[in-house]
C-alpha cells in the first residue's frame, strides 16, 4: 500500500515508517494522521513485521507539530474534536499497538511531534534533535496526550517547566530526563534503531505483546496493572512460543519463536 505522506520500507522483520512532508517539517495534518493510523495498523497486522520504526524525512525534523494552518480558525467544539479524534486514531492507538514501535527522533520533535514520539514504546534521538511542547506559546495546551505522557516520562516538575516555558531541550538533555533512551549521530540513528530491533526480534513477539499490555496498564486509571500482569503471565503458558522458549532453553539451543 502506498501513501501520500508516509514512506513504508520493510526489511528483515522491520517496517520503517517515514513521515514524509519535509517542506512542512513533517507537520501532522489530518491526512497524515489518518495515513499513520492506516500504516501502523497494516504493519501491526502483518505477521512478518516484528518491530516498527517511526522517523521523519529530511535532516531537520522528526515532526514539527500538528499542522497549525489546519486549526488556526477552530472554535471550542472543533478544538475538542481535534484532540479527541487525534488521540483515538493515532496517539492512543500507537501506544497500545501490540508490535513494538521505536521512535527514531531525527530532528525537531515539537508539540504533536513530541507527543507522537512519546506515544511510541521508546525513543532514540540523533544529537541534532530538539524536543519541546511549544503549545502555550500559541495559546493552547498540548492536546495529543502531552500533558499526560510527558510527566509520566520525565516527572511532573520537568514536564510543568517544559510546558510552561514552551522551550526546547536538546537530545542530551532529553536523555538526562529519560525522555530518550539513546543519543547518537544522525547517520547512526537508523542503524542503532535497527540494531535494537534485532535484539527485540530474538524474543517472543507473543510475550512482548503481553508485556506491552501489562506495562501500559500501569498508566491507566481504573485498571489494576498487577491483575493485568497476572492474566498476561498466565496466558503465556498456553502459547506455542512458551513451549518453544522453554524447550529451547532446556535443549541448550536458540529459540525459534513461531508466533506473532
Ligand atoms: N504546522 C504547519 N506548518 C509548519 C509547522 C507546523 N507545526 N512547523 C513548520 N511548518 C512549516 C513552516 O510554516 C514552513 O512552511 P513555508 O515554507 O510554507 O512557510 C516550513 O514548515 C519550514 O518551517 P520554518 O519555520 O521556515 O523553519 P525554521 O527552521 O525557520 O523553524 C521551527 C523551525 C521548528 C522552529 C519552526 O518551524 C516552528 O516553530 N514550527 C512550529 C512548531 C510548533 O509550534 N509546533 C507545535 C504545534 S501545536
Amino acid at each position: 500500500m502506498s501513501y501520500e505522506n508516509i514512506l513504508v520500507d520493510f526489511q528483515n522483520g522491520i517496517s520503517t515508517l517515514t513521515i514524509n512532508r519535509p517542506s512542512k517539517l513533517n507537520a501532522l495534518n489530518k491526512a497524515t494522521i489518518q495515513e499513520l493510523h492506516d500504516a501502523l495498523d497494516a504493519a501491526n497486522k502483518d505477521a512478518n513485521t516484528k518491530v516498527i520504526i517511526l522517523t521523519g524525512s529530511g535532516e531537520k525534523a522528526f515532526v514539527a507539530g500538528a499542522d497549525i494552518s489546519e486549526f488556526a480558525h477552530f472554535d471550542v467544539s472543533n478544538g475538542g474534536k481535534l484532540a479527541a479524534k487525534g488521540q483515538e486514531l493515532l496517539f492512543d492507538f500507537l501506544e497500545n499497538l501490540s508490535t513494538p514501535v521505536i521512535a527514531a527522533v531525527n530532528g525537531f520533535a515539537l508539540g504533536g511531534g513530541l507527543e507522537l514520539a512519546m506515544a511510541c514504546h521508546f525513543r532514540l534521538a540523533s544529537d541534532n534533535a530538539k524536543m519541546g511542547l511549544p503549545e502555550t506559546s500559541l495559546g493552547v495546551i498540548p492536546g495529543y496526550g502531552g500533558t499526560q505522557r510527558l510527566p509520566q516520562l520525565v516527572g511532573k516538575g520537568r514536564a510543568m517547566e517544559m510546558i510552561m516555558t514552551a522551550g526546547m531541550i536538546d537530545a542530551n538533555q532529553a536523555q538526562a530526563y529519560g525522555l530518550v533512551n539513546h543519543v547518537t549521530s544522525p547517520e547512526e540513528l537508523l542503524p542503532l534503531a535497527e540494531k535494537i530491533a534485532g535484539k527485540i526480534m530474538r524474543n517472543s513477539s507473543v510475550a512482548i505483546k503481553g508485556a506491552i499490555k501489562a506495562v501500559n496498564a500501569n498508566f491507566k486509571d481504573s485498571v489494576d496493572g498487577y491483575q493485568v500482569e497476572i492474566e498476561e503471565f498466565g496466558n503465556c503458558f498456553g502459547t506455542e512460543d512458551f513451549t518453544e522458549g522453554t524447550t529451547a532453553f532446556l535443549e541448550k539451543r536458540k529459540a525459534d519463536f513461531p508466533g506473532k
